[in-house]
């Protein structure tokens, strides 16, 4: 039996709803408390669906058993903030059919593989639900000792679970992409460094030579950017930004490509095409159809890479300035 987790689509969430139904009625019949997913539809799920949680589809060999959401932000109780590297499981229901068998457990431990900044997990349950209290402690949550109490709901105990072990970047399988906020700017910025670090000391490019290689790229610039309203999306695994890229608008039609990066323990996964796409679908839904980008030259594995994910290599220049030749691709839709 293979247990595997996506990130929910929307077309999912009926079937989800579904599910939510009947996992939670027993809680309901039990406790009538007016907060219970029991009473909630795909609305439910679909407002989920966003850069502030994580929803996933529980997948057995292949079949939808279940869903599992976090929030990454906001509250994690009714007077406790998520914090930072901290997030909170709000919700795991498996369909009726497929509890017992461990499923839950499995699911927890998948998506705290995608969720690299992780230090600490919160979830809270009716104390009185042994089962739950038994599922999230095999996944490694213990009592807190706090207590949540509200009218007309039942007792909810808090459990929290301590990441120790060291995060394996080889584990992120499903990050995001989002547009980024402009307290963002200074992550993306040390995610550009990182990356494009790999490309100077590649090329020999050091702050004498090439003072205005990517890899030295001062926090204004970025600032500026945003300011002039250039589209700056980042890659998440969990909270933290393991890519980047921008798009400005050159034309109606055409928009230039800039900065793509991928930190380098996280490359050969597909991200850097994930990026890409996103970029290409981005600019084909603001109208345009082309995107333009420019490279060094003589970096031909990156050249190639391009050409094989649909760009065409229009030409070179050389500037005085710079101690390799510019090349140019384009894509066109
Ligand atoms: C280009 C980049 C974003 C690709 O990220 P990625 O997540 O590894 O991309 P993918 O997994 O989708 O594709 C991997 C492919 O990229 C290609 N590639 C591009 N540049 C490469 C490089 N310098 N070294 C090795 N492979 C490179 C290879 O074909 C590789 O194929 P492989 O995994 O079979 O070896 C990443 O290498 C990076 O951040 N490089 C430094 C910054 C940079 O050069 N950006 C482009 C500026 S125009």
């Amino acid at each position: 039996m293979n247990l595997s987790i996506k990130i929910t689509n929307a077309s999912e969430a009926e079937e989800l709803s579904q599910i939510q139904k009947a996992a939670f009625q027993p809680l309901y019949e039990k406790f009538h408390d007016k907060g219970n997913p029991f009473l909630r539809g795909s609305e439910d799920i679909l407002r989920r669906l966003n850069k502030f949680n994580r929803h996933f589809t529980i997948l057995l060999d292949g079949r939808i058993v279940g869903g599992i959401f976090y929030r990454l932000y906001g509250k994690r109780s009714p007077v406790d903030e998520i914090g930072e590297h901290e997030y909170y499981l709000a919700r795991i229901y498996i369909h009726p059919d497929y509890q017992n068998k461990g499923i839950a457990r499995k699911a927890i431990l998948l998506c705290e593989k995608e969720f690299a900044d992780a230090k600490f997990y919160y979830v809270d349950f009716p104390e009185v639900m042994e089962k739950n209290r038994k599922c999230y402690q095999s996944a490694g949550y213990s009592d807190t000792g706090e207590r949540i109490t509200m009218e007309d709901a039942p007792t909810l105990a808090m459990f929290k679970k301590t990441v120790s072990e060291p995060f394996d970047p080889a584990g992120v399988s499903l990050p995001m992409i989002y547009e980024v906020e402009p307290n963002e700017l200074s992550e993306c910025l040390d995610v550009i460094h990182q990356s494009f670090r790999t490309v100077a000391d590649q090329f020999g490019l050091t702050k004498e030579n090439c003072p205005k290689h990517t890899s030295f790229l001062p926090l204004c610039f970025l600032e500026t950017q945003k300011n002039w309203g250039w589209n700056m999306y980042a890659l998440y695994a969990g909270k933290k930004i393991i890519g980047y890229m921008s798009l400005s608008k050159e034309s109606d039609d055409s928009f230039v490509l800039h900065n793509l990066a991928v930190l380098p323990e996280y490359r050969h996964n597909g991200f850097g095409k994930q990026l890409l796409n996103h970029a290409k679908d981005a600019v084909k839904a603001s109208g345009g159809s082309v995107i333009k980008i420019g490279i060094i030259e003589e970096s031909t594995v990156l050249k190639n890479w391009y050409i094989a994910n649909g760009f065409v290599h229009t030409g070179t220049k050389k500037f005085d300035h710079l101690p390799f030749t510019s090349g140019y691709l384009e894509w066109k839709a």
